[in-house]
């Protein structure tokens, strides 16, 4: 795998490999190693352990543009490694310049994701995995298109008959299915692990990491911001979803949430971003509508959108100093850094 990032946060998982003291887990078996500031294992679906085969099975076809239907556009071409797997479009661009609705998020951390998309209509990696092959703004391709594609590939027969070895079928070409190519995309997005930052080491007791500025917003970030309500879990997401605001006004406005669910509540409400790596990851906001931090930063001191009926209780306009938005921009940059 590459570490070709400019700096060391993201932290491609690597193989400490089973040890015959761990006893029953098969000898290939992957253990993710934790940056410091995340403390809990990710969850592994059972069905699906990690393994370095499958990982690079994974890795491969995420950055390979054999899955769209022209040829042209990689998992990678809207979640770019050295953007912290985001764009800086503001709402993504697919197959023949097609635009879709909503800004691609960050992949960091999402190991540690219960709903996936912003409305969260995806319930795990495996399920998420393949359905950007499908969409028209996407990938533009079908799933049986894009396995033919791959089954006649002879070095992916290669792949996936090492990612599958106890996989009982003749020809390796079969290997190469839906479920096989689901599973083998989610396991490399499992890797995609963020901590190690100037914030998680000051947390560590190591207190010169962060400089007066930056120290000063972890404190507005955790008393007068309030972020920490929803900005919550080592990965700085609660996993729920909120309505900020954002797209309040619009005649347009994306539904959110109301989308999967169909519930009137769930109208507007978006799945809390991780804030970690946020500071390459710009522009923000489901919609993109935010171009920088420093209009995060002021969207939240007018408290979002304060006019919104559905607007969560969490928010009030905030009125920041401008040595408050300073220091809350140094601690969302000191947690990218
Ligand atoms: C054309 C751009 C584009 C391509 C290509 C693309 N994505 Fe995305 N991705 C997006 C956008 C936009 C969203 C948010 C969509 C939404 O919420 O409805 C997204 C969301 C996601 C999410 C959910 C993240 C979260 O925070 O919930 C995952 C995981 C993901 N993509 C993985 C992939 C994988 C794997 C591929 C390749 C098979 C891929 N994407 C290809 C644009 C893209
Ligand atoms: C009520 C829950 C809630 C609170 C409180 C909250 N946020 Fe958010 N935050 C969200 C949600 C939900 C989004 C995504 C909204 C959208 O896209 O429509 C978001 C988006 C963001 C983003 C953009 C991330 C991206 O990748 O696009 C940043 C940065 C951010 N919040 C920082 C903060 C800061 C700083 C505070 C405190 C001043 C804060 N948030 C308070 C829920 C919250």
């Amino acid at each position: 795998m590459r570490h070709n990032l400019p700096f060391s946060l993201i932290l491609i998982a690597f193989l400490i490999g089973a040890s015959e003291s761990h006893g029953q887990a098969p000898a290939e078996t992957y253990v993710l190693s934790l940056p410091i500031g995340l403390n809990q294992t990710p969850p592994i679906p059972e069905d699906n352990p990690l393994t370095e085969a499958k990982i690079r099975l994974g890795e491969k076809l995420f950055f390979d543009p054999i899955l769209s239907g022209d040829g042209k556009i990689s998992c990678a071409s809207c979640h770019q490694r050295e953007l912290n797997f985001a764009t800086n479009d503001r709402v993504s661009e697919g197959v023949g310049g097609r635009k879709g609705n909503r800004n691609a998020p960050t992949l960091l951390n999402r190991a540690y994701g219960k709903h996936h998309f912003w409305d969260g209509r995806s319930g795990s990696l495996e399920d998420q995995a393949l359905q950007p092959i499908e969409n028209p703004d996407e990938m533009g391709s079908s799933i049986a298109e894009a396995l033919t594609r791959l089954g006649s590939a002879a070095e992916y027969q290669e792949f996936f008959r090492e990612a599958f070895p106890d996989a009982d079928r003749e020809a390796s070409s079969e290997l190469v299915t839906a479920e096989h190519t689901a599973k083998a995309l989610a396991s490399f997005m499992r890797t995609l692990l963020s901590g190690g930052s100037q914030v998680d080491r000051f947390r560590n007791k190591e207190y010169t990491a962060l400089n007066q500025d930056a120290r000063q917003g972890l404190w507005l970030f955790e008393s007068k911001g309030g972020c920490w309500r929803c900005h919550s879990t080592d990965n700085f997401a609660d996993e729920d979803f909120h309505n900020t605001g954002v797209g309040f006004g619009d005649p347009n406005r994306d539904l959110g949430r109301f989308l999967a669910t169909g519930a009137d509540a769930d109208r507007f409400r978006y799945k809390t971003p991780t804030l970690r790596g946020v500071a390459r990851t710009a522009p923000y906001m489901h919609d993109g509508s935010l171009a920088t931090l420093e209009e995060v930063v002021e969207f939240y001191s007018r408290g979002g959108s304060p006019d919104d009926p559905g607007l969560s209780l969490h928010l009030k306009p905030l009125n920041l100093s401008d040595d408050e938005k300073r220091q809350l921009l140094a601690f969302l940059r000191a947690l990218s850094e």
